[in-house]
């Protein structure tokens, strides 16, 4: 994703969306599925993990509220910015690093023990989407996973684009053993039964 993606998908059209507020994207809190798998008896131990397409960084808070040591990246710089002051009001330390995800390797190899991802995999150009699989498998260590909430709709177009769990099973295989990867239990109503719960551990 660079200055010269498609007009939806490039920086300034991200950064856009935050300052006109016209971010219908954003939950105003976590993605259910994954505060439902932290408050589970499979909750993940805390560590090292990565938000990728943060945006104003609810899933971040929430993971970081749990102990973990989070590092969120997103390229608009209001959806930073918003996310600094919430975790200052909320005492919490989090890194930011406002940039395109793409950007992330080599700096960030092997660094971290857990990519979460909810809304940023669709909001890539599809053709991306090897090299999305590319780079989290390059962020994690060694067994580190992705927690993942996917959008599955089937409307053509995007974003958001959907995808299909075959081809999120296609995807990954190559690096990943699929823990999961169902129909989250828990949406928001608008995306009811439009969410897969995906937990793919790296090889
Ligand atoms: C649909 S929004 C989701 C934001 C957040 N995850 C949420 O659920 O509210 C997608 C976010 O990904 C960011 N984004 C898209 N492509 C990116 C890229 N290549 N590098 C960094 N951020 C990106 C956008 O700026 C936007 O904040």
């Amino acid at each position: 994703m660079t200055e010269s993606s498609p007009a939806p998908l490039n920086p300034d059209a991200w950064e856009r969306r935050y300052q006109e507020g016209t971010t219908h994207w954003d939950l105003g809190q976590p993605a259910p599925a994954l505060r439902a798998l932290l408050e589970s008896a499979a909750a993940p131990p805390a560590g090292t993990a990565i938000a990728l397409g943060a945006g104003r960084g609810h899933d971040a808070l929430l993971f970081a509220q749990r102990g973990f040591q989070v590092t969120a990246v997103d390229f608009a710089p209001s959806a930073m910015q918003i996310l600094a002051q919430e975790a200052a009001t909320l005492n919490l330390s989090l890194k930011l690093l406002e940039r395109n995800i793409f950007d992330l390797v080599p700096e960030f190899t092997g660094q971290f023990n857990y990519v979460i991802e909810h809304t940023c995999f669709c909001a890539i150009d599809p053709a991306l989407r090897p090299a999305y699989v590319q780079l989290v498998a390059d962020l994690l260590a060694p067994q580190g996973e992705l927690l993942a909430v996917f959008f599955t709709h089937n409307r053509p177009g995007g974003p958001p684009f959907g995808v299909t769990k075959a081809e999120l099973q296609q995807l990954f295989a190559p690096y990943f053993d699929l823990l999961t990867l169902e129909p989250a239990l828990v949406s928001v109503p608008s995306r009811q039964g439009e969410e897969h719960f995906g937990r793919f551990q790296r090889r």
